[in-house]
């Protein structure tokens, strides 16, 4: 992952929100990250990873001018996670929120069944 790629699709809260978030405001439960533009509150599919990401923030605190090398060590592939958040809302484990923007991790299909083509 790239900081300034998503953690919570939901929401687009990039990862370096997240982390900045939870340094500037000490966190000490991954549940006060929601405060961070409601990452975690919409489908759920990234409350894992946030969890996740609270306790290496607590064990090994990124230097911000090593935020990239960092979240090579702690966090997933970005396509690998995308693609795991569609297959967890396909699955029907959660919803993301009305009205909220999907941002898919490959390029829209066509329909070949439209007849404006
Ligand atoms: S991806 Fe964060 S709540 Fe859905």
């Amino acid at each position: 992952m790239h900081p300034d790629d998503e953690l919570c699709l939901c929401f687009h809260v990039t990862w370096r929100k997240v982390i900045n978030f939870a340094r500037i405001h000490r966190i000490r439960r991954a549940s006060q990250l929601s405060g961070c533009q409601g990452a975690g509150t919409g489908c759920g599919w990234c409350r894992r990873q946030l969890e996740r990401i609270a306790t290496r923030i607590a064990e090994d605190p990124p230097d911000p001018s090593e935020l990239d090398n960092w979240l090579q060590r702690h966090s997933p592939a970005r396509d690998a996670y995308a693609r795991g958040r569609q297959q967890y809302l396909a699955s029907g484990k959660g919803n993301p929120p009305s009205g909220g923007e999907e941002k898919s991790a490959e390029p829209p299909q066509e329909d070949p069944s439209d007849p404006a083509e």
